[in-house]
């Protein structure tokens, strides 16, 4: 190469950096404390690579900017604002959450299905047409519902204790994070659309098989997240996708449920709040706000929007359970004076126990103070 050619690419190189150091100076210029950032990639690598898992990153982000409430962080360029002070959180979740209604949107390929789809799910609305979304799918979590689910829940999680009793007397080692997820998504099937996957029965069922492939954070897949964040235009224009082939199973086992509805009894469940609500004469708007693909769209939110959440939740929970047995053993006696006082664990005890941990000063159950016996 030419010396020309040498400076060219070295001009470009230098007018590459200086840009990448502009985007990257957005927190400083506003005086957020920020970690520093790797030109172009940000903290991207950090936050979603798997070497390093992001919780780690996070919880030393916690530590080291605990003073602040607060630290800036970008995404590839994207600037975000990572805060866990109460205060604040109030102030976006509840009194000024007006202006916080509406979240990132991804504009995929619309001639692709998957993607589609995955753009009429109700994170993916804003303003005005989230509300309403959102409308028809809260009264799925009023505790007349939540009630009616329970013995649901506690048929799987009997299911749970056997499937890993079962893998305990076979291995020294089971892997709960995994179980955990087959009992997610074996509960939520059943609450919200009254499949059986059969997770728990089957270990080779096919359900956890595709969960599990759905949420893998695959190399491709993280280079593809982040390739959308660099060029979401030209990623749109060359027909890449977002969305893995597994999400194909999930919309086609929620085409058959609605499906089999149609005349059929109903549940009073999720699936039947959305095709209600759809057919509702009082609010004949629904019919256009709830196509069949909407309705898809929320269903498979709701099974993936629970499931790796709640079975992260739980194995953290056991983990840190497993770790501080004094607290492991406070768990086990509030269970069993539960049990003493209500002849079960029911839903009815553990809302009154629940009642009892606010009464004793904590926001709800799991913020309760440190000296409050309140464990669950
Ligand atoms: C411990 C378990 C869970 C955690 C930590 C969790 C966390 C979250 C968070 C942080 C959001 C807000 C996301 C955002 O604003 O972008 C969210 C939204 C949502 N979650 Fe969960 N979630 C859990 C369980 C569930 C379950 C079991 C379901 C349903 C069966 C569910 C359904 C949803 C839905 C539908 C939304 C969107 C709400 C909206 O846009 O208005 N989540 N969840």
């Amino acid at each position: 190469m030419g010396v020309e050619t040498w400076l060219l690419v070295a001009t470009v190189a230098v007018l590459a950096w200086l840009y990448s150091r502009w985007r990257h100076s957005y927190w400083s210029s506003r005086g957020v404390p920020s970690p520093p950032a790797l030109p172009f990639l940000g903290h991207y690598h950090k936050a979603f690579f798997i070497s390093r898992t992001s919780w780690i990153f996070y919880n030393e982000m916690y530590k080291k900017f605990r003073d602040s409430s607060m630290f800036g962080m970008y995404e590839v360029w994207n600037p975000i604002l990572v805060l866990w002070d109460p205060e604040i959180m109030k102030h976006i979740f509840i009194k000024d959450f007006d202006h916080f209604t509406d979240r990132r949107t991804f504009d995929l390929d619309t001639g692709n299905e998957r993607e589609q789809m995955s753009m009429e799910m109700l994170t993916m609305k804003t303003g005005a047409e989230w509300k309403n979304l959102r409308a028809i799918m809260t009264p799925t979590f009023t505790s007349g519902k939540i009630k009616s689910m329970f013995p649901l829940v506690c048929d799987k999680a009997d299911a749970l204790v056997k499937f890993s009793m079962k893998q305990a007397a076979e291995n020294p080692h089971v892997d709960m994070k995994n179980n955990f997820g087959r009992f997610t998504m074996d509960t939520i099937a059943s609450c919200a659309f009254g499949i059986e996957c059969n997770s728990l029965v089957d270990k080779n069922a096919e359900f956890p098989r595709k969960a599990e492939k759905f949420f893998l954070a695959s190399f491709t897949a993280i280079m593809k997240i982040m390739l959308y964040l660099v060029m979401p235009k030209p990623f749109k224009f060359f027909r890449a996708h977002l969305n893995p082939s597994e999400t194909d199973f999930f919309m086609d086992v929620i085409r058959k449920t609605v499906a089999a509805r149609q005349g059929g009894k109903k549940r009073g469940d999720f699936l039947d709040l959305l095709l209600e609500a759809r057919d509702d004469p009082d609010n004949p708007n629904n019919k256009q706000v709830l196509g069949e693909l909407t309705i898809v769209a929320q269903s498979v939110l709701f099974l993936a929007a629970g499931y790796d959440t709640t079975a992260s939740l739980l194995s953290f929970s056991s983990f840190l359970l497993a770790k501080n047995k004094d607290q492991q053993h406070r768990l086990r006696d509030e269970l069993r004076q539960m049990v003493a006082e209500h002849g079960d664990i029911t839903y009815q005890a553990i809302m009154e126990d629940s009642a009892k941990g606010v009464a004793r000063g904590g926001a709800n159950g799991a913020m309760a103070p440190p000296n409050s016996t309140h464990l669950l």
